[in-house]
């Protein structure tokens, strides 16, 4: 029998309800903040992410499927926001309005060992909110990340904040963690030596013991931020204090993308274990133009779902199933009954039947089962009497109406 492959997930009808709950109120609260929905393809040119999230970052050179194509190399998606700015190029959205605000929700792919919370193909739910630099659009789409949690009930995350600066305040930030380390290097874990080589400010947020004592001690605070960076730092501080949204400056959050400067986050949740993150975001003051656009800021973040569920368990709204099941006895019941079940569905009711030749007590069995809120019977005899008779599932009640008004009855 072929199994699923490793770190992938099969999501059976009772889990759907939960994603579907969701992914409602997602689509919800985006269109509060009048975000609207994008749709990207799940391959796109390996390039756009070898360019975009950096040649020396772990996704780039680990963790991409790729599919190569005699002359080409495609990739599966192994997030959204680079594939977002493709798309906002390629169809001039840039033109067409100064300053857009994009969601979207669906499964990227990274080959990673999976482990708790963390999986090859798992699920994003995000957005990018592109052509503005301003503080007051960090301060939105921190917001909007708490405002999605709190409408899914999900509480006690935290949510940290840094800004990495503009990209000579990161140059520089590098050098200088690269010299101080430069003494330490030997007591580092294997990949922050490579790190050190290639990526050095991942060395700042790696979670081995170790590497984080030596890096405590060398912690920038700030403090390599120039004076207009610093500014925007403060002022989407103060923005997120005026909403009183609660968060802790962490020195040591990096991210593990190329395209981030100035403001970066992180929300953890306490029960995710050692893949604390549930959602991450961040400011890119280069990437539109790293991809052949104008000189165009943009900010955005994305929730791992599987992560969401990780930090509550029940997430579905309780369906308001109305189910009717008809259930027939003989054989011109039966042949009666497709006309009925027919009926119903184009009424808009939502309709089943027995196709199972099941006794009746099995039949009700399986309404039940269903989740069936009323069981139609309709015999041979009741046929003939043109009447069909009605359980009520909740209480178990039992009527018999006259065909015609079935319908009608249903309905109210
Ligand atoms: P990221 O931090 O790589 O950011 O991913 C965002 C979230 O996706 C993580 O916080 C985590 O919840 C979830 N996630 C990541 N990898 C896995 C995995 N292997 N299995 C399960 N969940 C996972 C980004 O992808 C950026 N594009 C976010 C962003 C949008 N920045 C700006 N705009």
């Amino acid at each position: 029998m072929f199994k699923r492959v490793p770190g992938t997930k099969d999501i059976l009808p009772e889990e759907v309800l939960s994603w579907q709950t969701i992914e409602t109120i997602a689509r919800r609260i985006f269109s509060v903040y009048n975000y609207q929905e994008i749709r990207t393809p799940i391959i796109e040119d390996a390039a756009l992410f070898n360019r975009t999230l950096g040649e020396a970052t772990e996704i780039v050179q680990k963790q991409m499927f790729i599919i190569r194509n005699q002359d080409d190399n495609y990739a599966l998606r192994p997030e959204g926001t680079a594939s977002i700015v493709r798309c906002y190029l390629e169809n001039s959205l840039d033109k067409a309005a100064g300053f857009v605000k994009l969601y979207y929700i669906g499964p990227m792919f990274r080959l990673e060992r999976p482990q708790k919370g963390r999986l090859r193909q798992f699920h994003h739910i995000g957005c990018e909110a592109i052509g503005s630099g301003e503080p007051s659009v960090d301060v939105e789409i921190i917001s909007l990340a708490g405002q999605l949690l709190k409408n899914l009930g999900i509480t006690g995350y935290k949510i940290k904040l840094n800004s990495l600066g503009c990209l000579k305040d990161k140059q520089e930030l590098g050098s200088t963690l690269k010299e101080k380390l430069q003494k330490k290097s030997n007591q580092l874990c294997p990949d922050c030596r490579d790190r050190m080589k290639n990526n050095v400010l991942r060395v700042l947020d790696c979670k081995n013991e170790a590497c984080r004592e030596i890096v405590k001690e060398l912690s920038p605070a700030g403090g390599h931020l120039c004076p207009e960076c610093l500014q925007h730092f403060d002022k989407v501080k103060e923005g997120l204090n005026n909403l009183n949204i609660e968060f802790e400056v962490s020195c040591q959050l990096v991210r593990g993308l190329d395209y981030y400067n100035r403001t970066v986050f992180e929300i953890t949740h306490p029960d995710l274990g050692s893949q604390d993150a549930i959602g991450a975001g961040g400011r890119y003051s280069n990437l539109v133009k790293e991809l052949g656009g104008p000189q165009i800021e943009g900010i955005g973040f994305a929730f791992g779902i599987e992560r969401l569920f990780l930090a509550k368990t029940n997430l579905t709204e309780k369906p308001d199933k109305k189910l009717i099941y008809l259930v027939t006895l003989g054989d011109a019941a039966k042949i009666a009954g497709v006309k009925i079940l027919n009926r119903l569905r184009e009424a808009k009711i939502p309709a089943d039947m027995d196709y199972l030749n099941k006794s009746l007590k099995g039949a009700m069995r399986a309404a039940n089962d269903a989740g069936a809120s009323k069981v139609l019977i309709l015999g041979d005899d009741e046929l003939k009497k043109n009447i069909i008779s009605i359980k009520d599932m909740s209480d178990s009640s039992q009527k018999e109406i006259s065909l015609e008004n079935l319908t009608g009855e249903l309905k109210c």
